[in-house]
């Protein structure tokens, strides 16, 4: 086995950036007649669990990224950084745990799932931020093109208490020692994992201790002396509601406006839209699948008034919208319920009585089989006084 070989045939194939895993790195050895690396060639590539990098292969490093739980030793390049007088014990991830999320049999590629799947093949560093009405699978499809690429994803919910302790890390007492626990930022630029920081325009100022991050370079824990290296593979993806510059219809109270320095760290911005109807219809229709249920009318017709209501929307004409998130659970409570209108109804009691009157006449518009009666019989779930009826009995009992 040449190992020059392998590498070069691998910068060729897939580029010097890209990450790949053990079969990958197999079939480029199968394609040179060679048997499958050994293990110390392996090992030099490893960057984490079933992921390989040639990135700093070969290369000299004078200031090595800093390991999984290393204790800070003294970087030659910052003099003026004093050694730390006591050792501090830092809580690790066990490097065994996977953080590869799973693929959701029910997903179907929407938004901007291939244009995450290619940056996330490059192994390039490129921040990007989705931003995008809620419910339309923004986040949903970070988890699945980590998935369809098996990588590493860390996710962080953003909050307006989110602080640099949150990210970076704070030290815990445990057992009566003070020990310092790594923030998810941390993890993910150890592990070359992704970074999901969801909803990010929820946040306050706290966050610009990202900045270096943002940038792809190196964060300073001043509170544990230590300098942390991303590996190669790590990158971030932000989602929010809004596009950093705040919110004045009321709509996603508590967006914040971020500052114009952090968001500018963002070189990718992807400005999300539902997903088109003949996609909503596939995603309505794996649900119903999966209870063994077809019906295309339902679906045809559900798809079709949430499009309605969403051009609508759009055209100023309503406050409210159907999003996907919503769609899917008229779908489940219907597998529930086994009823379309009492289905759609338990989904849109939560807005005011003028949209929910205009959804609901909409609905029959859109299905002529609902009528106006079996519409006000669901309307109607008081108790009608009578006992409820006691469980079917077991048959032995
Ligand atoms: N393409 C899809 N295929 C299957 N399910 C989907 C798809 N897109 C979204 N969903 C489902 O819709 C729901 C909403 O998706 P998600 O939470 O990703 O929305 P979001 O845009 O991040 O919303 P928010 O802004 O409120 O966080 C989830 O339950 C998700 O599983
Ligand atoms: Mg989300």
């Amino acid at each position: 086995m040449n190992r020059e070989q392998i590498v070069e045939t691998w910068k060729t194939k897939h580029g010097e950036q890209t990450i790949l895993d053990r079969s990958q790195i197999n079939e480029i050895a199968e394609d040179l007649d060679f048997t499958e690396p050994n293990q110390n060639f392996l090992g030099k590539l490893r960057i984490g669990r079933n992921q390989f990098s040639i990135a700093n292969y070969g290369k000299n490093m004078t200031a090595p990224a800093a390991k999984w739980g290393d204790k800070f030793r003294k970087p030659k390049a910052l003099k003026d950084i004093k050694e730390v007088q006591h050792e501090t014990t830092i809580k690790k991830v066990d490097e065994s745990i996977s953080f590869v999320p799973e693929k959701d049999p029910n997903y179907i590629k929407a938004g901007y799932y291939k244009e995450l799947i290619q940056i996330f093949k490059s192994g390039m560093f490129v921040p990007s931020f989705i931003t995008g009405l809620s419910g339309m699978g923004k986040t949903k499809e970070v988890f699945e093109a980590a998935a369809g690429t098996k990588r590493e994803l860390i996710r962080v919910n953003i909050t307006i208490e989110t602080d640099e302790d949150d990210l970076l890390g704070h030290y815990v007492l445990k057992d009566g020692e003070t020990i310092w626990e790594d923030g998810p930022v941390i993890v993910a630029m150890e592990r070359g994992a992704i970074l999901l920081l969801d909803e990010i325009d929820l946040a306050s100022n706290k966050i610009m201790c990202l900045q270096p991050v943002l940038e792809g370079g190196s964060i300073f824990l001043k509170k544990i002396n230590r300098l942390v290296k991303p590996s190669p593979g790590f990158n971030i993806v932000a989602t929010a509601n809004t596009k950093g510059k705040g919110n004045d219809d009321g709509r996603f109270i508590g967006a914040n406006i971020l500052n114009e320095a952090f968001l500018d760290r963002f070189p990718i911005t992807f400005e999300q839209d539902y997903p088109p109807t003949h996609v909503e219809k596939k995603i309505v229709n794996k649900i119903l699948e999966n209870h063994g249920v077809t019906d295309n009318e339902f679906v045809d017709h559900l798809c079709q008034w949430t499009d309605v209501i969403r051009r609508t929307f759009a055209d100023g004409g309503i406050d409210e919208i159907i999003s996907t998130r919503r769609l899917i659970n008229i779908v489940t409570s219907y597998m529930i319920f086994q009823n379309k209108e009492k289905a759609i109804e338990f989904s849109i009691n939560r807005f005011d009585d003028d949209t929910k009157t205009g959804f609901m006449d909409l609905w029959t518009k859109v299905d002529p089989s609902a009528t106006p009666d079996e519409l006000e019989d669901n309307s109607m779930h008081v108790q009608d006084g009578t006992t409820n009826p006691e469980p079917d009995e077991e048959p032995n009992s």
